[in-house]
């Protein structure tokens, strides 16, 4: 665990929860110092759920994924017993990476001296090994992620792959995406679109779900009487739904200021010329709501460098969202503290 004493406004009652009419907002430090940085990618990233890909993307045997969680690189594989596993993805001669992009293998091969390792993980070619002594191939298999996945999203299909880099703390971003009030002056056509007098947050233990119906009258996301869903899954994952869409997005954290945010587009079809043109003009949408973002994102996070910024308050209509998850990730500090004194 990073030395928790050398962070800046971390104490007991930094953590305390006070309620949302009288809250202030968490320090800028959590934001800006290298520090928790190290210390979130240890104690929550790597301790919670990450939805880091779409079933339909590991059909068949030997299909898999790649992702980076908490600064380690992963695989996720479909065996020949067709079992998912998780392992890191990293080579156990000298930490080569199996796998460098999404794809389809019949075994596993680091792409450095080219050691081979089945779908299961174990290892089974060592080229030029001879004379190497107390060396039993059964203690040298890939390292499996322990942790039980979850299959969460079946149905629709994988479309595209979106990742953007932000220069933003992970959690300017998260902020940013857990409330709808920012919407009139960094997404003025968005408010167009939805109807934001009727956008509604709710908030259960680990998620919070933002929805608003969409304004009466055609747009691209066809007419009245159809909603859009934002749903927050504690720490870093969200989930957009809108009839026949569902965008994914992860927000990884890269650095204290650096984040990047990967999204993975799934459709109801997208094999008619209609549905595939219905698809590219999200996309195209999407990107241009991302970049309203992005700006802004960027702008926070230089604020809250400032010298003249320490803490702010929420807005009870319209924050709620970002006050639950601040509370998550005090109360996430909280047992951190209390661990580190046990
Ligand atoms: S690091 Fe994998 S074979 Fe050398
Ligand atoms: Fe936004």
């Amino acid at each position: 665990m990073p030395d928790i004493s050398a962070l800046p406004d971390f104490t007991p009652a930094h953590f305390r929860v006070a309620p949302l009419a009288e809250s202030e907002t968490i320090p800028s430090s959590w934001y800006t110092c290298a520090g928790y940085h190290a210390l979130e990618q240890e104690q929550i990233l790597a301790r919670t759920w990450q939805g880091i890909g779409h079933v339909s993307r590991l059909e068949n045997a030997g299909d898999c994924i790649v992702a980076v969680v908490a600064d380690n690189p992963v695989l996720v594989v479909r065996g020949n017993d067709r079992m998912l596993r998780a392992f890191f993805n990293v080579c156990r001669h000298r930490g080569g990476p199996l796998a460098t992009e999404d794809g389809h293998c019949r075994m596993l091969q680091c792409h450095y001296h080219g050691w081979t390792y089945r779908l299961d993980g174990s290892l089974r070619g060592v080229p030029r090994w001879d004379r190497v002594d107390l060396f039993d191939k059964k203690d040298y298999g890939l390292v499996r992620i322990t942790r039980n996945g979850a299959s969460l999203l079946a149905g629709k299909s994988f479309f595209k792959r979106v990742v953007y880099d932000v220069r933003c703390n992970w959690k300017v971003y998260v902020d940013n995406y857990l409330e709808g009030y920012h919407l009139p002056h960094v997404h003025p056509e968005l408010c167009s679109l939805l109807d934001v007098q009727k956008y509604v947050t709710e908030t259960g233990e680990h998620h919070s779900l933002q929805y608003s119906p969409f304004q009466s009258g055609d747009s691209i996301y066809g007419s009245g009487g159809n909603e859009a869903y934002y749903f927050f899954i504690w720490p870093n994952v969200m989930l957009n739904i809108i009839p026949g869409r569902l965008q994914t997005n992860r927000v990884v954290p890269v650095c204290h200021d650096h984040c990047q945010v990967i999204f993975d587009y799934f459709y109801d079809d997208v094999t008619s010329p209609e549905a595939r043109q219905r698809a590219d003009a999200d996309l195209e949408y999407s990107h241009k709501i991302q970049l309203e973002d992005i700006g802004i994102c960027e702008h926070v996070q230089r604020g809250l460098g400032s010298r003249a910024y320490d803490r702010g308050r929420f807005s009870v209509e319209c924050e709620e969202g970002v006050y639950h998850f601040q509370s998550l990730l005090k109360r996430a500090y909280e047992r951190i503290y209390a661990a580190s004194r046990a």
